[in-house]
């Protein structure tokens, strides 16, 4: 059984979809053991506590330098023994020796169909502010490994959705999580904890 560690920080949805696919065996072989915060009154806290999932909060404004925060983190999950992270609305950065130490083991969700609007700035609601203003009629969302290029690791899975006219930017974030992200963020989980995923030249292979 693989140990899972949830990184949030704001409402928790994806961390939500992640519970209810364990309750429910979409995820196989794997369980949520910890939640980690960097914003402590995020409701993703309350939401593992109702679960009995164990919590902690790692602020980067507690640490002067970016390395010590950077280190204090890779040190917690390593004390969590983690087998994978998941990325679920985590804000804050990831540095170089969190990445390193957990590669190809960090799983984040993006709000759009990788390549297209993403990278840095491209958080939140401005993702579907671009898409909307560009005029796109699919957007989506997609589940990759993180490297140190932002948004930039290998895809795991990826899902289409529909931009309708007269969409706006909070409607179609909500779309795109209640039809893609809450189905394959909890989908690519499973896959990674039935080792069913390997990464060669920058690319995932999927096994069935
Ligand atoms: C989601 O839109 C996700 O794609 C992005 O951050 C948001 C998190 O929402 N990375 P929630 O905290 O899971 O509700």
């Amino acid at each position: 059984m693989k140990n899972i560690v949830v990184l949030v920080s704001g409402g928790g949805t994806n961390l939500q979809a992640l519970i209810d696919a364990e309750k429910s065996g979409i995820i196989k072989n794997g369980k949520i053991s910890c939640v980690i915060s960097s914003n402590p009154d995020a409701y993703a806290l309350e939401r593992a506590s109702k679960n009995n999932i164990p919590t902690e909060v790692i602020r980067r404004k507690d640490y002067d330098e970016f390395f010590e925060y950077d280190k204090a983190l890779t040190d917690l999950l390593k004390s969590k023994n983690a087998d994978l992270i998941v990325l679920a609305g985590f804000m804050t950065i990831l540095g170089h020796e969190v990445i390193s130490a957990f590669e190809n083991r960090i799983i984040n969700i993006h709000p759009a169909l990788i390549p297209s609007f993403c990278g840095e700035g491209f958080y939140g609601l401005r993702v579907h502010k671009a898409a909307l203003e560009k005029g796109v009629k699919l957007s989506g969302a997609t589940a990759h490994f993180v490297n140190e290029v932002c948004d930039g690791g290998p895809i795991i899975i990826q899902k289409a959705v529909e931009v309708k006219s007269g969409d706006t930017p909070e409607v179609l974030q909500k779309r795109i999580m209640e039809q893609a992200e809450w189905k394959i963020l909890p989908q690519a989980v499973s896959l990674f904890c039935q080792d069913k995923i390997t990464v060669k030249d920058n690319i995932a292979i999927i096994s069935d």
